[in-house]
């Protein structure tokens, strides 16, 4: 069955006033997720805390500061990637999602990826990494691993907040964030090749060069 594509803002419309769990009770904001609406890149999350319900934006407090880093570090502008959680509103004093939470709020998170439709899902941490792949295997032996979900290329890391209190993870973080970017570099490099391909039927000067290298 074809399921129907909407954009960001209409799955939005249906977000803004949910009550399918009783997160909702507690809630000042919900918190839908920010950037591109067609990013190459959909970087996920765990769940709003106290500052990203407040203001009603992912990643704005502490964690959010180190991500901004990352992004950075990886070539990327945070407005030209997708970021978002799985659940959308706080779990009280930041507990854990309840899968029944998440049960509830998934097919939100399912029609935000199928409306941006990235080149790569980076999912942080167990929660999302688990709920993308399906998996029970931890983030801990899945981190820095190319795995698949459906059509999508996903690679899960360690969430940014671990990062915080664990400093042997900070340089981990980066050394996935240069494979994030330079992942991204060659799929455009790629789709350019394509492109020029397809317009002047021959590859650009690089590959030509390569092409007439004698043996
Ligand atoms: N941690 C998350 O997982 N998501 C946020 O939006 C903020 C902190």
């Amino acid at each position: 069955m074809k399921v129907e594509k909407l954009s960001l803002e209409q799955i939005r419309a249906q977000v803004t006033d949910c009550r399918r769990c009783e997160l909702c009770e507690g809630r000042t904001n919900v918190v839908f997720g920010e950037g591109d609406p067609h990013a190459r890149v959909l970087i996920i999350g765990e769940a709003p805390g106290k500052n990203e319900d407040l203001k009603g934006r992912p990643f704005v407090g502490a964690a959010g500061k180190f991500l901004d880093e990352l992004l950075a570090h990886a070539g990327l502008a945070r407005e030209e990637v997708f970021i978002a959680n799985v659940l959308k509103c706080r779990p009280p004093s930041n507990r854990n999602p309840r899968s029944d939470e998440i049960e509830a709020c998934a097919p939100y998170l399912r029609m935000q990826t199928r409306s941006i439709n990235p080149d790569i899902i980076v999912t942080m941490g167990n929660f999302a990494t688990q709920f993308i792949l399906r998996t029970g295997v931890g983030i801990t032996r899945l981190r820095g691993t190319w795995q698949t979900a459906g059509k999508f290329v996903v690679f899960p890391i360690f969430h940014p907040a671990a990062a915080i209190y664990d400093r042997s993870k900070r340089d981990v973080l980066f050394s996935d964030f240069d494979r994030i970017g330079q992942y991204v570099r060659d799929r455009i490099a790629a789709e350019q090749q394509s492109k020029q391909i397809a317009e002047n039927g021959e590859a650009p000067a690089t590959a030509a060069a390569f092409a007439s290298d004698p043996e």
